[in-house]
């Protein structure tokens, strides 16, 4: 049967992510796949998480099965993460997923055994995921405009025209915060426009939140699932641990749906678990179980909310050492959006031939769209990096 195959495109980030990794010289510079790096360049096991596991692995008896569910205790600390506090319990059903992938793949299993809507809106532009992995599982997305290319801003009102269009009982996807690809996130005041229209159109938001903690801190990064949470009867949250805990590869995350009432929560859960108990029948534990620990434990959730402020700041600061070089080196163009954007990733500004330029001459690696990951900055390849985009610009 496989002789009728036609061999599927490449994700474009996991592309460039094995591009980078088989490029032979040594003065590469890797701005690629999201994941963050130390001023060596490394992705670290975090040290609380090292503490965790060790304590994992001392006290764990079993590794009997869980359910489709995961651990409750994780599910706690992650609703608590997630909306500051557990008083929405009685109407909030959270399940532990393999990862944020895993968690949207699940929203949108349960989106479609109950919407009446099939449809998702999604900013343009969006994850490079999002489109085929919810469209994958027979959602129908919808886009509208997000960010300008060219300004490197919101657009604002083409974007909350679109969401006033929507019919209500549609879905919206909303990056929470450090919006991935453009860096953009709306201001407090763009966020509460933004809610008033969901709430009057009675739109369902499907907030992905991969990145909590690594734009402004971790409650104000959930300021627009805090701020609908009390609005909106309907709303499902995706989390992925895998930034903020750098468990990339465990693959820890959760969904929250927020429902009406106890008795719909427990419907919704038991749909839940058949949805999981037929895609991978239950989660991967490991991960789980260390954020669990780290949630838990004062001292250690102390010193892990450090460790994601000290990764939060080492982001922004790359940002300003980028910019302050290119104003060095490429003197005449405005590369502010540098500095204004959030999080891991903006666009860097460029066309796609100036990416493969960067790419072939320079060994400097980014996603086509010319996005840039700034945690792959450092003092000893911003030189590099900064004379190599001067070289390519027209
Ligand atoms: C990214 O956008 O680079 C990350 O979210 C990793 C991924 O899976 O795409």
């Amino acid at each position: 049967m496989f002789e009728h195959m036609q061999a599927a495109p490449a994700d474009a980030i996991l592309r460039t992510m094995v591009e980078h990794r088989d490029d032979p010289r040594s003065h590469k510079i890797d701005l690629g796949v999201g994941v963050y790096r130390t001023p060596e360049g490394v992705t670290p096991v975090l040290a609380t998480v090292k503490v965790a596991e060790q304590e994992l692995i001392d006290s764990q008896t079993t590794k009997a099965y869980l359910g489709s569910s995961g651990a409750a205790d994780f599910n706690t600390a992650m609703a608590e993460l997630t909306f500051g506090n557990n008083d929405l319990a009685d109407r909030v059903v959270t399940l532990q997923t393999p990862g944020g992938s895993g968690s949207l793949r699940v929203a949108a299993g349960v989106i479609l055994k109950a919407a009446q809507s099939k449809t998702v809106w999604v900013g343009e532009p969006t994850w490079a995921n999002h489109i085929p992995l919810l469209g994958n599982a027979g959602l129908e997305l919808k886009t509208v405009p997000y960010s300008d290319r060219e300004t490197h801003s919101l657009r604002e009102a083409e974007y909350l025209d679109a969401l006033r269009r929507a019919p209500a009982g549609d879905i919206v996807l909303l990056h929470a915060c450090c919006h991935n690809p453009s860096g953009i996130d709306p201001t407090p005041e763009q966020w509460k426009a933004i809610a008033d229209i969901i709430v009057e159109r009675e739109l369902i938001p499907l907030i992905d939140m991969a990145y909590q903690g690594f734009g402004d801190g971790l409650d104000e990064d959930a300021l627009i699932i805090r701020e609908l949470a009390g609005r909106v009867p309907e709303m499902l949250v995706c989390n992925s641990c895998s930034k903020n805990f750098g468990l990339y590869r465990d693959r820890v995350g959760a969904l929250s749906i927020l429902v009406r009432d106890t008795a719909t929560r427990d419907i919704v859960q038991s749909q839940c678990n058949t949805i999981v108990r037929t895609l991978y029948s239950m989660p991967p534990d490991h991960g789980a179980a260390v954020v669990t620990i780290i949630l838990n434990d004062p001292s250690l959730r102390s010193q892990w909310e450090g460790e994601v402020a000290g990764m939060r700041t080492r982001i922004s600061s790359m940002r300003r050492l980028l910019h302050d070089a290119l104003a060095d080196k490429a003197p005449g163009r405005d590369f502010s959006h540098l500095v204004r954007a959030r999080g891991m990733f903006c666009f860097l500004g460029v066309t796609p031939e100036q990416v493969e330029r960067l790419k072939k001459e320079h060994a400097v690696y980014m996603v086509e769209s010319s996005r840039i990951n700034v945690a792959g900055i450092n003092n000893d390849n911003v030189e590099h990096l900064a004379t190599s985009i001067a070289a390519v610009l027209d």
